[in-house]
């Protein structure tokens, strides 16, 4: 086939059906669960100031030096497409006065992020994350229910993870840390990579996250967060395990894990799919309790996490497909060209009262729409000929059973309500 004159953007695809019946599964079944745990759905810009991620992601961290997506507009605004949600989210927070509002303020969002990153496999340039935002509580139980709810969505969507979880504790025992890990480091400045070296200067916590292969034994030697958490930070941390422990759902304490983005304080997170590593983590998430304060806003502690969609739908293409798939109810089958005329006002009279129907443009038979019909996997086929043209009638043939029976054309759409249930 000759290349197309347009092709889309590196990093991004198309969805084309049937593929969204995936899509469409997984953020139904993410939305129910949220709705039930008393979440409420909100929607920000897919571009904000680029100031906003610069402060709250951090100026120093790979997601905003390498991968934002930001231009001038022709006001000569300084904006970013959203590299991810939960700056965004916050402002929203802030400016709509969502504080006021009885705590915990519990927000989830499905939300198309964009980074410039180098495309790979499960890595996009424009990708979806599904995640949920709680505002207004330090308790560690919070930390515990967003990670339950992501791990019950996790679970019915039948996708293997391991759950990895780390503390960065609070401010003052991350100011130790962050010397001691200088100090670690300082000797090997020479030979670190350009931007370790700045990282160095501006928060050595970076280097930890970095993806540099020639960086990784240093890292490993590193000293750990969690032996410099202060009292207060440890036992919060405990308290999140504790829960977890109660809830019956098993972690892996990694003190390595510290996460690439800046505005993290206390619990991080991490859901790693069956490919085991950073590259493959299928969402992450932790407590956030400056960030309100530091965009803004009153000091307001705050958690949640985000999973990635293209990155689930991977890990269920490795298993035997269980996606429910949607269904027509019914098929209309007509003889003749005036039975199809009146099969297409009888299609209309069906969807007008919610039942999903199929009447297409085809000359074929009885036997072969009826294969048709049998194929697509309704329940009802309708047949339409010549007497059941001059009768007003429609012959309903129940696929299962064979069972026909007839019914006037009047009664059918309000019969089929009543058999689907379609209130
Ligand atoms: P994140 O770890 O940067 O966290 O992203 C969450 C998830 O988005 C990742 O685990 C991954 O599954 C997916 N993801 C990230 N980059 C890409 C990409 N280029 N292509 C495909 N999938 C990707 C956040 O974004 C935080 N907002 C999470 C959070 C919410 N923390 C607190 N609240």
């Amino acid at each position: 086939m000759a290349k197309p004159t347009y092709q889309r953007p590196r990093g991004t695809y198309d969805i084309i059906p049937p593929d969204y019946e995936t899509w469409r599964w997984l953020i139904e079944t993410f939305e129910r669960n949220s709705l039930n745990a008393g979440y409420a759905r909100i929607s920000t810009p897919v571009f904000e100031s680029e100031q906003l991620y610069t402060r709250s992601v951090g100026d120093d961290t790979e997601v905003v030096t390498k991968e934002m997506y930001a231009f001038e507009d022709r006001s000569g605004n300084r904006l970013s497409l959203r590299p991810e949600g939960t700056a965004g989210i916050v402002r929203a927070y802030i400016e709509n006065g969502l504080s006021n509002r009885p705590k915990p303020v519990k927000l989830y969002k499905i939300e198309p992020m964009f980074r410039y990153d180098r495309p790979q496999a499960g890595r996009y340039r424009q990708f979806y994350q599904a995640g949920v935002e709680v505002f207004g509580s330090a308790e560690p139980l919070i930390d515990a229910q967003v990670i339950a709810l992501a791990a019950r969505f996790l679970r019915q969507i039948g996708v293997d993870f391991s759950l990895q979880i780390n503390s960065i504790g609070s401010a003052a025992s991350r100011k130790t840390y962050i010397a001691k890990l200088r100090d670690y480091f300082q000797p090997h400045l020479k030979k670190l990579p350009e931007l370790a070296q700045a990282q160095l200067a501006s928060n050595p916590l970076r280097i930890l996250d970095s993806k540099d292969k020639s960086l990784q034994k240093l890292i490993e030697g590193a000293p750990q967060i969690i032996d410099y958490l202060d009292k207060a930070s440890a036992q919060a941390f405990q308290q999140v395990l504790e829960h977890l422990d109660h809830f019956g759902i098993e972690y892996d304490l990694n003190t390595r894990l510290v996460r690439g983005l800046d505005y993290y304080t206390g619990t991080l997170f991490e859901f790693w799919g069956s490919h085991q590593g950073m590259q493959n983590a299928i969402g992450g998430g932790g407590r956030y309790d400056g960030l309100v304060e530091q965009l803004g806003g009153r000091a307001t502690p705050a958690a949640g996490f985000d999973l990635g969609l293209e990155r689930l739908i991977a890990e269920l293409q490795k298993k035997p497909s269980q996606i429910p798939t949607q269904k027509p109810q019914v098929y209309l089958v007509s003889i003749g060209d005036d039975a199809k005329a009146q099969a297409f006002l009888v299609e209309q009279q069906l969807l007008d009262a919610g039942i999903s129907t199929v009447c297409e443009l085809t000359r074929k038979n009885l036997a072969d729409q009826l294969a048709r019909a049998a194929k697509l996997g309704v329940e009802y086929a309708l047949i339409i000929g010549k007497k059941e043209l001059i009768d007003q009638t429609v012959i309903i043939k129940e696929m299962a059973s064979s069972n026909q029976e007839v019914m006037p054309t009047a009664k059918l759409a309000a019969e089929m309500a009543r058999r689907f249930s379609v209130t």
